[in-house]
């Protein structure tokens, strides 16, 4: 017999991905496999990469996907674009960044970083002295995270690729979108980005394991010339009509299925709508926050409030409050979710996601579970945060 009792009522997920997955991606993933000639499967690949295109706002790149997490399109990236021994630029950002650098590293790449200071997002000015001072022109590519997930901090990308055109540097702009796309206002081609990496498992609602790549022609030569050795993650391998090909392999095809739905719900709702949702869900948090914060128990982590993520808020607590603790009474007293804090965060800090699938009544249920579980471990907090938030969405049109 199975002891476990049944939680009735929904459960809550808050964290910054995996995210809610949509009842209409769940339906659509239901579905049997086919076989690899079915034209189906060609039809349903190109379908994710138009979705994934119009999304990115690129009409020229090459898009590739990748049956891989996160981590996995950082490998591909690294893999196509540098060789061991030679240098990529990593602008620091917190936790994220600093990941993808040692990743660099362990492939033998040397890595460039500039300094991160904490509530903060990158330093520009940073960035375009690195490259400046690279008179030889050895940086390869800027590797830069628009939403470091762990800060909770986006940076501005069109700074980053002023701060490339000022220093007149070869270097390609690569971004990392895994927690920004569909919440935060991107398009590849208007920002100059030279290679957008992204993931299933945040905004696009669907289950983890699918990972993309979009590629235009300057990147795509630099890839060309690359000799580093290489096989599943490499581009030209992979560029071609035929679907094995394309995925190096078997089509993760169940995956594509709730991305085609996903991308679907995204572009049925209105991507500026969706944007605008984002929006309000975080000022909602933040109004939340805020009110909190009054009581000297936790405040926003961020020191530059421009740069708050839409995607997810970084809560950071004094050194008497346990943000374990706390995520444990809020996902099993009151069904809610929150992550937790990351690296230099880790028992610093907790994280609420809303990003995806969330309207009014989640976010506040939400907060009011969060609320409940800094009542419960008694940390010090104004009375007033649910209350502001309830407002922001009160005086929302
Ligand atoms: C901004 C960002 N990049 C990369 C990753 C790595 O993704 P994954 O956990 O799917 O490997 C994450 C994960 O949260 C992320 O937030």
């Amino acid at each position: 017999m199975n002891a476990t009792p049944r939680i009735p009522g929904h459960r809550f997920l808050h964290s910054p991905g995996p995210t809610r997955v949509p009842d209409e991606v769940l339906n659509a993933m239901h579905r049997q496999p086919m076989d690899l000639a079915d034209p189906r499967v060609d039809e349903l690949i190109a379908s994710c990469e138009q979705g994934l295109k119009a999304l990115l706002q690129t009409k020229d790149a090459d898009l590739f996907m990748y049956a891989a997490n996160g981590h996995g399109v950082w490998e591909a990236v690294i893999a196509n674009v540098a060789a061991p021994g030679q240098t990529v630029l990593v602008p620091g950002t917190g936790h994220f960044s600093e990941s993808w650098a040692v990743q660099a590293e362990a492939m033998g790449v040397q890595v460039l970083r500039t300094p991160w200071r904490e509530g903060w997002p990158m330093d520009i000015d940073a960035i375009e002295q690195a490259l400046r001072a690279d008179a030889g022109q050895a940086i390869v590519a800027v590797f830069a995270v628009h939403t470091d997930t762990a800060s909770g901090m986006t940076s501005d990308l069109a700074a980053v690729r002023r701060a490339i055109d000022a220093a007149a540097h070869p270097a390609l702009l690569v971004v990392d979108v895994v927690a920004s796309l569909a919440a935060e206002p991107f398009a590849m081609d208007a920002l100059g980005a030279n290679v957008v990496l992204g993931a299933s498992q945040k905004g696009l609602m669907t289950p983890p394991g699918l990972g993309f790549v979009a590629v235009d022609a300057h990147a795509m030569a630099v890839a060309r010339r690359n000799t580093a050795p290489r096989y599943y993650w490499d581009w030209t391998r992979r560029q071609g009509p035929l679907s094995y090909r394309k995925f190096c392999g078997t089509p993760p095809m169940n995956l594509l299925m709730g991305l085609q739905a996903s991308l679907g719900l995204i572009f049925h709702e209105g991507l500026p709508q969706v944007l605008a949702r984002h929006q309000l869900m975080a000022r909602t948090v933040h109004a939340a926050v805020n009110g909190w914060s009054e009581g000297g128990g936790v405040r926003l982590f961020a020191r530059d409030a421009r740069a708050l993520s839409v995607s997810v808020t970084t809560v950071a607590v004094g050194a008497d409050v346990d943000p374990e603790a706390l995520r444990t009474i809020a996902r099993e007293r009151f069904q809610v979710a929150v992550a937790g804090g990351l690296g230099p965060l880790a028992g610093r800090a907790f994280r609420i996601g809303h990003l995806g699938d969330l309207n009014p009544a989640m976010i506040m249920g939400c907060l009011a579970g969060v609320e409940a579980a800094l009542l419960v471990q008694g940390v010090a907090i104004g009375g007033g945060g649910l209350a502001a938030a309830i407002r922001v969405l009160a005086n929302s049109s």
